[in-house]
């Protein structure tokens, strides 16, 4: 079975970066196959991972309801559906990449959706781990059949804002019928030492702190010069930090 993890938490807090960094840290590690999921319809994970992704799932589910009798002849809707679906997912050496897109509008989307679903459900079964990068209300995520999620980062930076995002997203939780196996908080861009008023929302919230990532410079390097965070030194801030949490709860 392929372990599924996600972020959530607010926008700009260092989500997609986490998830970049996790791919990384997994690839690097010998956890592949790995699939990396851009669900965030703003997201750029495959930016991050240094692979501008043009191609979304949501585009094909579009092109489909602009056009439904734009199916080639001799090819049935499912053959049609999954081999476009073929080409938005991404080969790298290293691991793939999926783009989610956008959602659906209002229309109905049941039939493509269902088969969407479907092709999402067995493409995962070819991966040791799935790293999903979210958008904050996770709607991709809740409409995943199978709905479950082995470890669920919450992200936040170091303010109390982002810790209750944190919250909010985590009371969402029960109305998502998500089976979670186990979450955490990650804080990015902390002190050395977190504040008394942060560790009391934080007890509020009831959730462990998993671990922090501190201010990496570094980062906005990359940034600036588009390169791919899989490229980020192994002794960096940020890439240290992110595998001293994975270890710590990949062992657990
Ligand atoms: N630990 C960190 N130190 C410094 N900059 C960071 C850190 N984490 C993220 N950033 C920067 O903050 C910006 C937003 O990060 P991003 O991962 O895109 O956030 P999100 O996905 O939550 O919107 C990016 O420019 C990223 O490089
Ligand atoms: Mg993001």
């Amino acid at each position: 079975m392929s372990k599924v993890i996600a972020v959530a938490g607010k926008g700009g807090v260092g989500k997609t970066t986490l998830a970049a960094l996790m791919v990384r840290y997994l690839t690097k590690n010998n956890l592949s196959p790995v699939l990396a999921v851009d669900a965030d319809p703003n997201s750029n994970l495959g930016e991050t991972l240094g692979n501008p992704v043009t191609k979304t799932v949501g585009d094909i589910r579009e092109n489909f309801m602009k056009d439904p009798q734009g199916v080639p002849s001799g090819m049935d809707k499912v053959n049609y559906i999954e081999m476009m679906m073929n080409q938005v997912l991404i080969e790298e050496k290293e691991y793939d990449l999926i783009v989610m897109g956008r959602q659906e509008g209002t229309g109905c989307y049941c039939m493509v959706n269902n088969i969407l679903h479907r092709f999402m459900e067995e493409l995962s079964k070819d991966y040791k781990y799935l790293v999903v990068d979210n958008e904050a209300g996770m709607e991709h995520l809740s409409r995943r059949t199978s709905g479950n999620v082995d470890l669920l980062f919450l992200v936040t930076d170091y303010s109390l804002r982002g810790l209750r995002a944190v919250k909010r997203i985590h009371g969402l939780l029960d109305e998502l019928k998500l089976t979670i196996g186990s979450m955490g908080i990650v804080v990015t861009r902390a002190p050395e030492k977190l504040g008394q008023a942060f560790l009391a929302e934080v007890e509020d919230i009831g959730l462990p702190i998993w671990g922090t990532i501190p201010d990496d410079g570094d980062l906005m390097d990359f940034d600036m010069e588009r390169k791919s965070l899989m490229d980020m030194k192994d002794n960096a801030l940020s890439v240290h930090a992110t595998d001293t949490i994975m270890e710590k709860v990949l062992k657990n």
